[in-house]
């Protein structure tokens, strides 16, 4: 059996150690070939492909991004698109394809898989926000690059009386920055899934000021206020039709100086939270939904993607995945404003 595999959307780490594991079980268990389609769906569709074997997962455990590349193309959007994938996975001779993406690869696999095609899909994201898995691969990643962000901003802040401003990745969900303010002991963390008060937000600070402390705000990129910004963004978008976040840290920076009279700076994170090695959580979940992945295409799952439940590894309709966002829960935003100010 050949198996195609490929890596879309924003990448983190983690998706080597999926890669890895994929090929290895593959390999020795199954007797699989591969081929690698380079940058997402932009392989199938436009014919680009790398060799992929033993040889080429040796020693990308620890490695982050993806060896295969990634971009955000989509199919779908394109004239006549599905035909093309379908066309190229034929002229490779492929008989299964393991896509390894977010919201929006995945979204693709479901279409495909619909169109007839056999796909199994992984989940990852840092934004740990796809339905049906308890966790993404490269969440806690993220959340511990950003957590030592903070460790780090409140020393400077303390001895500055600043107010330090971490602006983290999260565009429709706050768990980056919910998991990592927690972890980080910040004074206020905002999300997107609940619209911020400006006024609290300032009270809180004042308050922290007032203990001698000085405060740090958590932000995720998606968060507004009440009301929304009074000035619309510039609106670049990408193939998927998402806008290009950040900023927020910087808007309230300014209105927090502005009402409050203390200095404030702001810290966008940005791609840092993307880069580098995964951590041990991260490498031994991409690794598990690797294995699971393999074994699932070799006994013809279609349509299927690897979740983690508790902490078992299952198979579930890939449709349950893109069906709904997985957003923070009112209840577990609560239990954090208990530290708040
Ligand atoms: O979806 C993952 C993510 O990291 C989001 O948190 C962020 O908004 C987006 O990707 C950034 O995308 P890009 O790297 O394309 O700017």
């Amino acid at each position: 059996m050949k198996v195609g595999v490929l890596t879309g959307g924003g990448d983190c780490p983690g998706l080597n150690a999926v890669i890895r594991a994929v090929v290895r079980r593959g390999s020795t268990e199954y007797g699989n070939e591969f081929i690698g389609y380079r940058d997402g769906w932009r392989g199938p569709l436009e014919g680009s492909s790398i060799e992929l074997g033993v040889d080429q997962v040796r020693g990308i455990l620890p490695r982050g991004g993806t060896i295969l590349g990634s971009s955000r193309t989509n199919p779908i959007g394109e004239e006549g698109g599905i035909e093309r994938v379908r066309q190229q996975l034929a002229a490779d001779g492929v008989d299964g394809l393991i896509a390894i993406g977010g919201e929006d690869t995945l979204g693709v696999a479901q279409a495909l898989f619909e169109a007839g095609l056999p796909v199994v899909g992984v989940p990852k994201t840092i934004d740990n926000d796809l339905g049906a898995t308890d966790y993404t691969f490269g969440f806690d990643t993220a959340v511990n690059i950003a957590m030592e962000a903070i460790d780090r901003l409140h020393t400077t802040a303390e001895s500055h009386h600043r107010v330090l401003i971490v602006e983290v990745m999260g565009r429709h969900a706050g768990w980056i920055a919910l998991h990592s303010g927690l972890a980080g002991g910040a004074n206020v963390i905002l999300i997107p899934e609940q619209d911020f008060d400006l006024e609290a937000v300032c009270r809180h600070i004042e308050n922290r000021f007032s203990d001698q402390f000085a405060p740090i705000v958590v932000v995720a990129e998606g968060a507004k206020p009440i009301g929304g910004f009074p000035k619309a963004d510039e609106g670049k978008t990408d193939a998927f039709g998402h806008s290009r976040l950040g900023g927020v840290a910087h808007w309230l920076e300014a209105e927090i100086e502005e009402r409050t009279g203390k200095e404030a700076r702001a810290t966008v994170l940005g791609h840092v939270q993307r880069g580098g090695t995964p951590t041990a959580f991260d490498r031994v979940l991409a690794t598990r939904f690797g294995l699971h992945a393999i074994a699932a295409v070799n006994e013809g799952h279609w349509g299927s993607m690897t979740a983690l439940k508790a902490t078992s590894i299952e198979l579930v309709p890939l449709s349950e995945a893109v069906d709904e966002l997985k957003t923070v829960p009112e209840e577990l935003y609560r239990e954090a404003e208990v530290f708040f100010g």
